[in-house]
């Protein structure tokens, strides 16, 4: 039973958490809930101090309005603001967040809400997970990433000089608030990124996604978000430590990430996740375990959705670079495969055939 009487969202998507209370959360998905984000707030926590985290662009967008809500509600609001991009998801943010929680004396009962993408929303809830060992925290997701992916799972984390979230936590959030509308001032280059993630779970296992994706999607995002968000939620519910299924969200990103990492964090995550299923698409296809077709639809998609799908990097530097991966575990590595479109599977392989994996899936012909 969702916890929203007055507010209406289109769906509510339940995270159920068995291991621990209070065993899960919801995440209403509708247009315009930002309006009534104190509203559903209050439903699942009474009005205390809470800590608006957000980024100076999103701030400018939309802090006002979750604020109003917030406050309405009587909710006493500390806004919080810290440059956008990824390199404020540092130490030197985390511990000056931290300081600014003690300076405002809160405490367990209090309330940490993340505003923004991803950045924000690893970020706050790294600092939720650790400030006193442990405060809630509640998500809005802004950006389509953080929406479909990053908000979903528990996963928080900053970075480190050595590499990307190498210092998190799990922590769960206790409710999860996604207004499709906020999409609407995205720039371009960020929406796509974010459709490379949903693009992605049509190909780990979701038919009526794909076949979505096939038509227009900006009048029909809500639907889009709660078909990933329901496709996440169903990994993380059966493995909520990421040992099994969960895995199957990498399609993609173990070339991607070696992607990332060759171009020196200039090409996107996005973009890279594209190019990487790509190659381990065109791979199967090489090595007969899929047909051509399911290569060719993947490229279609990703070209309508303003990805790209060829990388520049040699076969050499890009399992140079995979070898170091945090994924790699002994001598084997846990690669998704895509068996065809909407059926993605583990397969486990010695880490020295991830190298005949990236040439056959650089090579063109
Ligand atoms: N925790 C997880 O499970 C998980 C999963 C995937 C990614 N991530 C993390 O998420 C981060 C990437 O997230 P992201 O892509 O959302 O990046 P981001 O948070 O940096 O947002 C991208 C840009 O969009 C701007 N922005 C955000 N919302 C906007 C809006 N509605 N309108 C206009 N501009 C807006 C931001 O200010 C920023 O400049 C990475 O750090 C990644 O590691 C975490
Ligand atoms: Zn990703």
């Amino acid at each position: 039973m969702s916890h929203f009487e007055s507010a209406t969202p289109s769906s509510v998507v339940r995270v159920s958490l068995p291991s621990k209370p209070p065993f899960g959360y919801d995440i209403p998905i509708g247009r315009g809930l930002r309006h009534c984000a104190g509203e559903m707030i209050a439903a699942v926590h009474k009005p205390c101090r809470a800590l608006l985290l957000t980024d100076d662009t999103v701030e400018v967008l939309y802090a006002d309005d979750v604020t109003a809500s917030l406050a309405k509600i009587g909710f006493s609001v500390v806004r919080h603001v810290v440059p956008h991009g990824e390199a404020s998801k540092s130490a030197g943010t985390l511990f000056s967040l931290l300081e600014a929680m003690a300076k405002e004396h809160m405490t367990r009962s209090d309330l940490l809400i993340a505003l923004g993408g991803g950045v924000v929303g690893d970020l706050g809830g790294f600092a939720s997970a650790v400030y006193q060992r442990g405060i809630p925290f509640v998500q809005i997701p802004t950006t389509l990433l953080a929406m479909v992916d990053a908000s979903v799972g528990g996963k928080t984390a900053i970075d480190l000089e050595a590499g990307k979230n190498l210092v998190g936590a799990f922590h769960q959030p206790s409710l999860v608030i996604c207004d499709p509308d906020c999409l609407s001032t995205l720039p371009a280059n960020v929406f796509s990124d974010g459709m490379a993630e949903v693009i992605k779970y049509a190909f780990i296992n979701d038919k009526v996604l794909f076949e979505a994706l096939l038509r227009e999607v900006h009048d029909c995002m809500e639907e889009i978000i709660r078909l990933c968000v329901e496709d996440k939620r169903a990994l993380v519910e059966t493995d909520e430590t990421d040992v099994g299924a969960r895995q199957l969200l990498n399609l993609g990103h173990t070339v991607g990430h070696a992607i990332e990492a060759c171009s020196d964090f200039t090409i996107s995550h996005g973009s890279a996740v594209a190019e990487g299923m790509v190659i381990i698409t065109r791979a199967a296809v090489k090595m007969g375990i899929c047909e051509a077709k399911t290569l060719s639809s993947l490229v279609a998609l990703l070209v309508k959705y303003g990805l790209p799908t060829e990388c520049p990097f040699t076969a050499e530097q890009l399992y140079a670079v995979a070898l170091s991966d945090k994924k790699r575990a002994g001598g084997t590595i846990t690669l998704v495969v895509p068996f065809g479109v909407a059926d993605s599977r583990l397969v486990t392989v010695p880490v020295d055939a991830l190298e005949g994996y990236i040439r056959a899936g650089l090579a063109e012909d």
